[in-house]
């Protein structure tokens, strides 16, 4: 039966750790030059009804890698701007491709092209979740800091689709996990409701407290793709959610700081820590071509 990563608990633990250790042998493959190709001949579809650079290069750098092609649809250029039925649409692309990526709005766009076509569906963000960076942020910490369940991980701003998955991590693997929101501004609520069940999750307002002794501080944008209208109400609410020296003081020492980008410099994050942490955030961000290279190796061998 074929399977989709619509969110990240769409895996189960192992398999998780599984694409972790995959990712860690395609990095090494390609770093040293090892041609891996067992994707040829085969194509990706990949649709975006929003802006993106790592995600739409990484899908089309680690499709080629694997031997394979990608084929990129904007919602303009796609009939799908125009109306036609996203059954339908999953079903043309069944017919051409071996797997189906969709960057878009809303969550049930990705579920209904999950349940309509007969090739994986991969959710390449959404207003709710963006399973493939929080599986990424997964594996870089992994390589840096080893097994994520022995440390504390904190997540600073907006309970937007990168807080909610990594919610969904949380519950997948159950590392020690603070989040800091303003009031108005938290995760979705069922999964707060499921995370509050266990004692290792905290939700705070005060930023302070959520990343006391962290390993692991993480933050995204204050104003998401889409909510562009709402961006100086969303700026003042946000003021004291930045990631600055002053916050990082509480957390352990040899804190990393991660940021899926781009990054708003002055705003979420302070420029001094973006540049102490430059290293592990590109490291994050070249993460998802191996990751993603797991993903869809995984995904469309395996169907
Ligand atoms: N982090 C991330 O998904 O980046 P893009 O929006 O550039 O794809
Ligand atoms: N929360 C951000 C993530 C960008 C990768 C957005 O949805 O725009």
């Amino acid at each position: 039966m074929k399977r989709d990563f619509t969110k990240l608990l769409d895996i189960t633990m192992d398999e998780c750790l599984s694409l972790m250790e995959r990712a860690k042998e395609l990095k090494k493959m390609r770093k040293e030059g090892i041609e891996y190709q067992p994707l040829k001949g085969m194509y990706l579809a990949m649709i975006f009804e929003k802006a993106s650079t790592r995600t739409r290069i990484s899908f089309e750098v680690g499709m080629r890698d694997l031997g394979g092609h990608a084929v990129l649809l904007n919602r303009g250029d796609t009939q799908i701007g125009r109306g036609e039925p996203i059954e339908d649409t999953a079903r043309v692309l069944s017919r051409y491709v071996d797997a189906i990526m969709v960057r878009t709005y809303g969550q049930e766009i990705v579920d209904d092209l999950a349940k309509w076509a007969s090739v994986p569906v991969i959710n390449g963000l959404t207003d709710l979740y963006h399973p493939c960076q929080i599986l990424s942020d997964l594996f870089t910490i992994w390589e840096i800091k080893g097994d994520v369940k022995n440390h504390k991980i904190s997540y600073i701003g907006d309970g937007n689709n990168i807080a909610n998955s990594w919610i969904e991590a949380y519950l997948l693997l159950g590392f020690n996990f603070s989040i800091a929101t303003p009031k108005g501004y938290e995760p979705l609520p069922y999964l707060l409701d499921l995370a509050k069940k266990n004692s290792n999750f905290k939700l705070f307002n005060d930023p302070f407290e959520a990343v006391k002794d962290a390993d692991v501080i993480n933050t995204d944008v204050w104003v998401s793709m889409g909510q562009e209208k709402e961006q100086d109400e969303r700026r003042k609410a946000f003021t004291s959610y930045r990631i600055d020296e002053k916050l990082l003081k509480e957390a352990r020492e040899d804190v990393i700081v991660l940021h899926c980008l781009p990054a708003h410099r002055g705003e979420e994050i302070s420029g001094d820590v973006f540049e102490r942490f430059q290293d592990v955030i590109f490291t994050q961000a070249e993460n998802r071509l191996h990751v993603q290279k797991a993903l869809l190796e995984w995904l469309i061998l395996n169907r």
